[in-house]
């Protein structure tokens, strides 16, 4: 029997994501001020393996070479993000011309190969002097963020078309504020709600000014990582408690960007923690975007527990599904298809791309040359097709983006894991393309997937 295709929409965007921090490298060159990931991977003790992104990919350095491997896995977009301290290194102030010519090389050296650029302002790096006057807790941030943003679109905004204000702002505002595990490594729940809330109004703000550099083509979205969260039973006190991982993770962070609302149930359980804020700030995070970007990795299985963390809840680990390798992700394609459908339902049908999607491994280049990673071609396969699944319900998702184009810093993970499509020998920066890739390239040729 012949085996189905599934056909993408005309004009699917196929593209791969990274972000600054994790591939640039020349953490201290052409005038570039310090983020609070140098300071933190600079930390003894904070990164998995010890190392830092210093030098990752040395795609500064490199990016046309990376531009190339772009064109070679036939990439019809490519997202990026822009390091705040590299156009203005104290975060505010004086713009760094350097900083801004880099990123007009790249943009340039893409739509010169013919594929999109998507530039998010903010993935993670913090200009660290700002972060000596509180960060993001600190409100300041917000009206220096929108300065940093105009700047970048005044440059940038004739050739970039698509925006993303922020990249996650769960993971910037409760890994990094609440679990300590991410720059800039406190453990307060109050100093991350409120973060939280300073990363949204951030966001409110910088749509305005990036449609006001960009003159009517500007499209302008935000990236959020969403869950689908699964009641480990069906008991009221479970039910409650994956609702409660559910308002935390998911609908603290849709509900002010699309209703302009912080979900009620999770304002009474934050209680005096709730962040402090001033009347129309909701307001000016709901402005209406043009598209919702998701980055999407897992299910997570909740249970009730009393003695759980500041949401009473614990997670269920099942052993009898797979799991991505060294990560306790569950893959769950399926989990993709109800989390976009129950987007589309609940939140006004927006336009939305996968901007994240991917799964780490191991492993090394054969003797032959080649890199085998048949779990990450499986993987992306089947989230492919949840993704085309819930396109012929009417979920209007436009494009997909593969994390990542290269394998990079993870984090406080260091380089023990990877994500890439190519793979990276950190000791020359040789990119080999990974047999996903190849496959990814193939997928994206004939706009649709042999099951
Ligand atoms: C996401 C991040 C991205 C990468 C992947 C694996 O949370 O946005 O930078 O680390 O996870």
């Amino acid at each position: 029997m012949e085996q189905p295709i599934l056909r993408f929409p005309k004009g699917f965007v196929w593209g791969a994501s990274t972000s600054s921090y994790q591939i640039e490298g020349a953490w201290n060159e052409d005038g570039k001020g310090e983020s609070i990931w140098d300071r933190f991977s600079h930390t003894p003790g904070k990164i998995l393996d010890g190392s830092s992104g210093d030098v990752a990919c040395d795609h500064y350095h490199r990016y046309q070479e990376d531009v190339g491997l772009m064109r070679e896995l036939g990439l019809k977009a490519y997202r990026f993000s822009i390091s705040w301290p590299r156009v203005v290194p104290d975060g505010k102030g004086e713009a760094n011309p350097k900083g801004l010519d880099f990123y007009d090389r790249l943009v340039d050296a893409l739509l010169a190969a013919g594929i999109e650029p998507f530039a998010t302002l903010y993935h993670w790096d913090l200009p660290q002097k700002l972060q000596e006057q509180g960060g993001w807790a600190n409100r300041d941030t917000a009206a220096h963020f929108e300065s940093y943003v105009s700047a970048v679109s005044r440059r940038l905004g004739d050739r970039v078309r698509n925006w993303m204000t922020h990249n996650e702002p769960w993971v910037a505002a409760f890994v990094g504020h609440l679990y300590g595990e991410h720059a800039p490594g406190l453990k307060d729940l109050k100093t991350a709600l409120q973060a939280a809330h300073h990363i949204l109004l951030s966001h409110g703000r910088a749509v305005p000014a990036l449609r006001a550099g960009g003159g009517g083509r500007t499209r302008v979205g935000i990236v959020h990582n969403l869950e689908w969260v699964n009641p480990f039973t069906q008991s009221e006190e479970d039910l409650a408690a994956a609702r409660r991982h559910d308002g935390a993770f998911n609908r603290w962070f849709l509900d002010p960007v699309f209703k302009g609302s912080y979900p009620q149930d999770m304002l009474e359980w934050y209680g005096a923690k709730a962040p402090a804020m001033q009347a129309r700030d909701l307001q000016t995070i709901a402005v209406p975007v043009d598209f919702l970007g998701v980055n999407y990795y897992t299910r997570r299985t909740i249970a009730h527990d009393a003695k759980g963390d500041f949401l009473k809840v614990k997670r269920i680990w099942y052993h009898f599904v797979p799991h991505a390798n060294f990560e306790q992700w569950e893959v769950n394609p399926e989990a993709l298809y109800l989390l976009l459908r129950r987007v589309h339902r609940e939140y006004g049908q927006p336009v939305m791309y996968v901007t994240e999607s991917g799964t780490p491994s191991g492993e090394e280049v054969r003797p032959d040359g080649t890199v085998s990673d048949p779990q990450r071609l499986d993987y992306l396969k089947r989230h492919f097709a949840a993704a085309w699944h819930a396109i012929q319900e009417g979920v209007k998702i436009r494009g997909y983006f593969v994390w990542s184009l290269m394998d990079n810093f993870e984090w406080s993970s260091g380089y023990t894991k990877r994500f890439g499509l190519a793979h990276v020998d950190y000791s020359t920066q040789k990119r080999t393309i990974k047999e996903s890739g190849r496959w990814y390239a193939e997928t994206i040729r004939r706009n649709g997937i042999v099951m």
